[in-house]
């Protein structure tokens, strides 16, 4: 059994990552990619439903203006965890990201755990954004006067999912056709090259960063500070946060931190960089800069448009799933500017809110790919572990990542799936600010191009700044974290702990199933299921 706890040789990793030539004749992927790319993939994969959509939800329900605070603490646990990433992303440049870097510091069972965990944060990921941008797409339309008949309607939502009809009537919808263009689309540009993948992405970024910086720029100075004084017992900066009430859950410093965990969705993506290492020209310095620039700027932009969202409109009338187009209403208002104006600034912002979507799931299905490429290399997953000849893109793992996002897309609903993307992703952060004083342990003189200051402190603080923020993310989110860590369980024990590349040639033990981790996973998964049933 003391080859569940199997490492791989660190040197040996960046050594092959390092050489192409190390790399099987199936092809290799192609390092394409610079600083500034890198740095707009992190942006792609950041700006997108957390600040169009949930930004208003968590400022209305929790934390009022106090939403600014929300933002810098997630700005500060992010900047941990994005520390702790660019320390290993420098040092062992390979796809795989967090799978990769617990390989070499916790063993293969742990990096299988985390590879099976990164599906929930990247493939995921795209999955409930893509069912965003359906929303929006939907809104879009209405926005032009495009009647949708009720057999189009229910095109826009999975069966489980309730649609209101055009009399007023409820059905359940079919398949959200929008959802699985969209996956589908991007999985062929991604399958074309990381190259035109990049392209696209700067494309957008710049068109999203556009909007966003207009917004911040025309509102800054209509700020009302009546509306960002919100708590009149306090003064300064207190006041921002509305005053706690009795038996409500929210406002007070409690509604911040609630807030917090909120908007957390809104950083996802920076870690996305990481995955690509392996198609970086120059990782050790490039990684290091793209994952923490891209979370720097998206900090900033938040807070600011956070400040500007809050200072134009009163906090209670951002409950909506577009608090962007509200946002740029009131100041089209306030600015005294004619409906044409408005109105051509409140379809930028819809523009600016799809096109950030799209990126997002255009990078996320990207990271998704590379994770998949790296375990299959692995052995620990079938076939996916060769790149295409001529585009020198993981094209199978892409087709897998794309038929998943696209059929997940078509049929689940949004609530289950964005928590279990935080709680996927919080799981994989805790993980990586673990590693990296563990390696600077076991592994003291390997070269870092970047180290993180003070590791101890950072590893430790980020890693209980995500069991804080886990501990907040409700029962059955959990319950589904457990009953997919235990599906993969299974999955390992039957295929991936046969097929490990890391299964020494005299092991008897890895020519069978596992059954002491087969009867293990089915004993864990009694319980959970029964929770499960007893929950839902
Ligand atoms: N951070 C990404 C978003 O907000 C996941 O859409």
């Amino acid at each position: 059994m003391y080859e569940l706890l199997v490492k791989k040789d660190l040197d040996r990793v960046i050594r092959e990552a390092n050489d192409p030539n190390v790399e099987s004749s199936q092809g290799t992927l192609k390092r394409h990619l610079g600083a500034i790319n890198l740095t707009m993939l992190g942006i792609g994969a950041i700006i997108g439903a957390g600040i169009f959509s949930l930004t208003g939800t968590a400022a209305a329900n929790y934390a009022g203006p106090g939403i600014i605070y929300s933002f810098i603490l997630g700005g500060i646990l992010c900047a941990f965890a994005g520390l702790c990433y660019a320390e290993m992303a420098a040092m062992i440049p390979v796809a795989g990201s967090a799978y990769a870097y617990s390989y070499a510091t916790m063993g293969e069972f742990i990096a299988w755990l985390i590879g099976w965990d990164l599906i929930l944060e990247y493939a995921f990921g795209a999955v409930t954004v893509s069912i965003a941008w359906s929303g929006y797409l939907q809104s879009i339309f209405q926005k032009f006067g495009i009647h949708l008949t009720d057999f189009a309607l229910r095109l826009f939502a999975g069966p489980w999912v309730d649609v209101t009809l055009n009399d007023g009537s409820i059905a359940r919808g079919i398949w959200n056709i929008p959802a699985s263009f969209v996956a589908l689309a991007l999985a062929s540009v991604l399958y074309r090259g990381i190259q035109e993948s990049a392209k696209l992405n700067n494309i957008i970024v710049v068109i999203k960063i556009a909007i966003v910086i207009t917004i911040i720029v025309l509102g800054l100075s209509v700020i009302d500070m009546n509306n960002l004084n919100v708590n009149p017992n306090v003064t300064g900066l207190g006041s921002l946060v509305p005053p706690a009430e009795n038996g409500r859950f929210g406002w007070g410093n409690g509604g911040v931190l609630t807030a917090a965990g909120v908007v957390f969705f809104a950083y996802i993506g920076f870690d996305a960089v990481s995955t690509t290492a392996q198609e970086a020209k120059n990782p050790k310095r490039d990684m290091p800069i793209g994952i923490l620039a891209s979370l720097l700027i998206c900090t900033v932009l938040y807070i600011l448009i956070s400040i500007v969202l809050t200072g134009v409109v009163n906090y209670k009338e951002l409950n909506v799933a577009a608090p962007m187009a509200v946002g740029i209403d009131k100041i089209v208002e306030l600015r005294n500017w004619s409906p044409a104006a408005g109105a051509f600034l409140s379809n930028a912002v819809k523009i600016g809110a799809i096109s950030g979507l799209t990126s997002v799931i255009l990078v996320m299905m990207m990271g998704q790919t590379r994770i998949f490429y790296a375990m299959s290399k692995d052995g620990l997953l079938p076939w996916f572990n060769n790149a295409h000849p001529k585009y020198g893109t993981p094209h199978k793992a892409t087709i897998l990542t794309g038929l998943f996002v696209a059929i997940c897309g078509g049929v689940m609903p949004l609530g289950l799936v964005g928590e279990l993307v935080s709680i996927g992703t919080l799981l994989a952060f805790l993980l990586v600010c673990i590693g990296v004083p563990i390696l600077r342990i076991t592994n003291p003189n390997v070269e870092r191009p970047f180290k993180v200051p003070a590791p101890w402190a950072v590893g430790l603080i980020g890693a209980g700044f995500c069991v804080w923020l886990m501990s907040g993310l409700p029962q059955d989110t959990w319950i589904r974290l457990m009953l997919w860590m235990e599906a993969g369980l299974l999955i390992y024990a039957c295929y991936g702990w046969r097929h490990s590349k890391m299964a020494s040639p005299q092991s008897t033990e890895r020519k069978s199933i596992n059954m002491t981790l087969v009867v293990f996973a089915v004993v864990v998964f009694i319980p959970t299921i029964y929770w499960a049933y007893r929950t839902f």
